[in-house]
């Protein structure tokens, strides 16, 4: 039996276990990884996601048995293309917030659609996070990987059809996917145009936060990320496979489809996950808890509780804090904030962070409810509401991010972001207590 056409995802349920999916039966081997003949002639392949003597609980690799070995390439070529050139702007420690892109005109599809933000690092030597907008208005016709990290998509517009080597993923705004470094998928847009946010983690493969004080509940709860069932395509004729490597795409010509994995099992998987199922936890007394009480997803670093990459989300939830300032408070951090926002308005802002754009706060620069939102703060009348229609997320890395010379020439640059703050009066009266 082939299956050239893609069928409707169907997932797995677990996080952070081994998961295993045939889509012939009995074309998982039993008791081993590689037996001198695999079931149905397939071949024998270990994609490791992590280095082989990492600690038992951090090791992520997958057994695929597939039609060819992906050693089955000709020669990559760099490509004549490369949207993602451009690299680093000198640093700047300055405040910034861009308008949402839109999308394309000119036909473009996922990979063409990257329009790199800010990175820990230069392309050619990648470290820490890197993020990026991406804009497409047409399916990818080719296949691609990402030798440079893992990749953790946030769509904001337009639902993403993700046919990887593992199974198709389907997700929609309000849902995320994540796929390994190196595992190779195409992407198409069943709306027909998408955008949206990548966040490409060149550190630890991204985990469940431990949950501490909070005990064995709560956050994002593991049953709810879903990995894909097994899918595989049996194709003949000219499949472009394309990977970015080093910040720059190389191709080669294949002569078959490169998702043709049978079976899998191993812990180096894609998933998905919807971001309305999020437990969301906060205050029944008083004050904030730190934002962190938000964390979906971390990637840490080697040092404990400094994370290389955290993936916080701010979504609809009760605000019951009493005597308390309701809005993000005034802050300064170690950690650098890139936000962007998904849906409906960011409780911090009263205006000028739309859906789809984005804002970066870097290490130790002031910020806070812009003026208009913190005046309307101190004057309510305090009583429980619910804030609703808002998804706003955040990449938080410990590292500083520096802006892409794209983003900084981009015209949906903000010249004015620090004046929605120019107006805060001083309200101080040493006689009035
Ligand atoms: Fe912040």
């Amino acid at each position: 039996m082939t299956c050239d056409t893609l069928c409707e995802p169907t997932y797995l349920s677990g996080f952070g276990n081994e998961f295993a999916s045939e889509a012939l039966p009995g074309a998982l081997p039993v008791g081993q990884n590689s037996p001198q003949r695999a079931p149905y002639g397939l071949y024998a392949e270990l994609l490791s996601g992590t280095a082989f003597t990492m600690p038992r609980h951090e090791l992520r690799r997958s057994w695929l048995y597939r039609i060819r070995p992906s050693a089955l390439h000709p020669r990559f070529e760099r490509l004549a293309q490369q949207p993602l050139a451009g690299g680093l702007a000198a640093a700047n420690p300055n405040r910034l917030r861009w308008n949402p892109r839109p999308i394309p005109g000119e036909p473009t599809d996922f990979i063409d659609g990257w329009q790199p933000m800010v990175a820990n690092a230069p392309a050619d030597r990648p470290a820490g996070v890197s993020i990026y907008l991406y804009g497409a208005n047409r399916s990818m016709q080719r296949v691609f990987f990402d030798a440079d990290g893992e990749l953790l998509l946030v769509p904001q517009q337009g639902r993403l059809r993700i046919a990887t080597e593992l199974g198709v993923l389907q997700v929609e705004p309000q849902q995320i996917a994540v796929i390994p470094r190196g595992m190779k998928f195409r992407v198409e847009l069943p709306d027909g145009e998408a955008r949206g946010y990548i966040a490409e983690n060149h550190g630890a493969p991204l985990r469940l936060p431990d949950l501490g004080p909070i005990g064995s509940n709560g956050l994002a709860n593991p049953r709810d990320f879903l990995t894909p069932v097994a899918h595989y395509e049996d194709t003949q004729g000219p499949v472009q496979l394309v990977q970015k490597f080093l910040g720059e795409h190389w191709g080669c010509e294949l002569q078959h489809s490169p998702l043709d994995v049978v079976a899998w099992h191993g812990s180096n998987v894609p998933y998905c996950y919807d971001l309305r199922r999020f437990n969301t936890l906060g205050t029944v007394s008083f004050d904030h808890p730190d934002p962190s009480i938000f964390t979906v997803l971390t990637s840490p670093s080697s040092v404990p509780g400094l994370a290389n990459m955290d993936f916080v989300i701010f979504p609809p939830r009760w605000m019951v804090a009493q005597n308390t300032f309701r809005p993000p408070w005034f802050h300064r951090n170690l950690m650098n904030e890139f936000m962007g926002l998904i849906d409906g308005v960011y409780d911090a802002k009263a205006d000028g962070f739309l859906p789809g754009g984005a804002s970066l706060h870097g290490v130790m620069s002031a910020h806070g409810p812009d003026a208009e939102t913190c005046e309307k703060a101190i004057a309510a009348q305090l009583a429980p509401h619910r804030i609703e229609q808002t998804m706003a997320f955040m990449f938080e890395t410990s590292q500083v991010l520096r802006p892409s010379r794209q983003a900084l020439d981009s015209p949906y640059l903000q010249a004015d972001y620090d004046s929605c703050w120019a107006s805060l009066p001083s309200t101080f009266n040493p006689n009035r207590r």
